[in-house]
């Protein structure tokens, strides 16, 4: 036997004896390598799917929320829910996003907020969602069915095909017509205008200007409130520690201006650190926190 001839026979008989003594192991690898291969592959179709990982998260959050909010189980289906949502800007140029778009989206999810119940709120997310978490008769956009489903995401489709992204769509301020702002825009005008009994609104005092008309409550949400069903609203202005903001600052009186000839208005300093103790006060299961 020739060198060579000698070292290919080694070869083969250590790679049967491996074959042999680890028969088991090798199985196990060949199974793992199989699953993992199989799993890729569902990802690979799952993200390029259109929709993808968005009707993913989107179907997710709408089957939470009916859990957990019997009152509006009734006549949902979250597959209709998406395949409206879809359809209102898939195949679209993403500039081109009317506020109306969402009208059928909003038609397939209607639900009814309790009156009394409504919180607006600009330039105070945080504080007015760990409010409505704490105080359960109190409710924002953010806490119905849309709100809750779309919080956080960005979405889009192209002229040029029927898919969905979330990446590399406009901006806030890229264009005004783009899918998110309009679908804000249409969600907020919805929620709005349904306000009935009292509304809250709560604003940032730590801000020069805690109203802004070009805010979406501004812009949007006060343009809707039908005096009809509104009684009163009442704007929380929420403070820092000395920090003079007050009901009198030009910017809250403009709001005033704006809505006195319509609705019954008042306005209540409150210091965030009076609502944060508020809020783990169970002594004040559902009261507001300014009284
Ligand atoms: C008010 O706005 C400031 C600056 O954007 C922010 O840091 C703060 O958390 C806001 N306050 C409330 C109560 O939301
Ligand atoms: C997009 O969807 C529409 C309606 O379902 C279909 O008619 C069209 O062929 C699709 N276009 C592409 C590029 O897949
Ligand atoms: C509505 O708001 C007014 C003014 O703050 C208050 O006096 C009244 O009790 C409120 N009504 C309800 C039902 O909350
Ligand atoms: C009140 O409003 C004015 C003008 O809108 C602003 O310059 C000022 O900083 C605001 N804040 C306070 C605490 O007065």
């Amino acid at each position: 036997m020739g060198t060579a001839e000698r070292g290919m026979a080694m070869e083969r008989q250590g790679c049967c004896a491996i074959l042999n003594t680890k028969r088991v192991t090798v199985i196990i690898c060949v199974l793992i390598l199989l699953t993992l291969a199989i799993a890729g592959f569902a990802v690979l179709i799952r993200t390029t799917e259109t929709g993808g990982s968005l009707k993913y998260v989107f179907i997710t959050r709408c089957k939470e929320y009916l859990e957990t909010h019997d009152e509006v189980r009734v006549g949902i289906d979250c597959n209709e829910v998406w395949d409206a949502f879809q359809s209102s800007f898939v195949a679209k140029d993403p500039c081109k996003i009317s506020v109306e778009a969402y009208d059928g989206l909003m038609n397939t999810a209607k639900q009814k907020v309790p009156c009394n119940e409504m919180v607006f709120w600009s330039k105070t997310k945080q504080m007015a969602h760990k409010f409505t978490q704490a105080k359960k008769c109190f409710m924002t956009l953010e806490d119905t069915l849309l709100g809750f489903i779309m919080d956080g995401l960005t979405w889009c489709g192209s002229q040029d095909g029927n898919d969905t992204y979330t990446s590399g769509c406009p901006n806030w301020n890229t264009c005004e017509q783009n899918p998110v702002r309009s679908f804000w825009s249409r969600a907020s005008a919805h929620f709005a205008e349904s306000a009935c009994g009292n509304v809250t609104a709560m604003l940032n005092g730590s801000i020069d200007k805690p109203f802004s008309a070009k805010s979406i409550f501004g812009s949007v949400e006060i343009k809707k409130f039908n005096p009809m069903k509104i009684n009163y609203v009442n704007v929380v202005l929420i403070g820092r520690e000395n920090y003079p903001m007050s009901c009198k600052n030009d910017s809250l009186q403009e709001l005033e201006k704006t809505l006195i000839p319509k609705f019954k208005y008042t306005c209540t300093t409150v210091l965030l650190s009076t609502i944060l103790k508020c809020l783990e006060d169970p002594q004040k299961p559902c009261g507001p926190c300014w009284d």
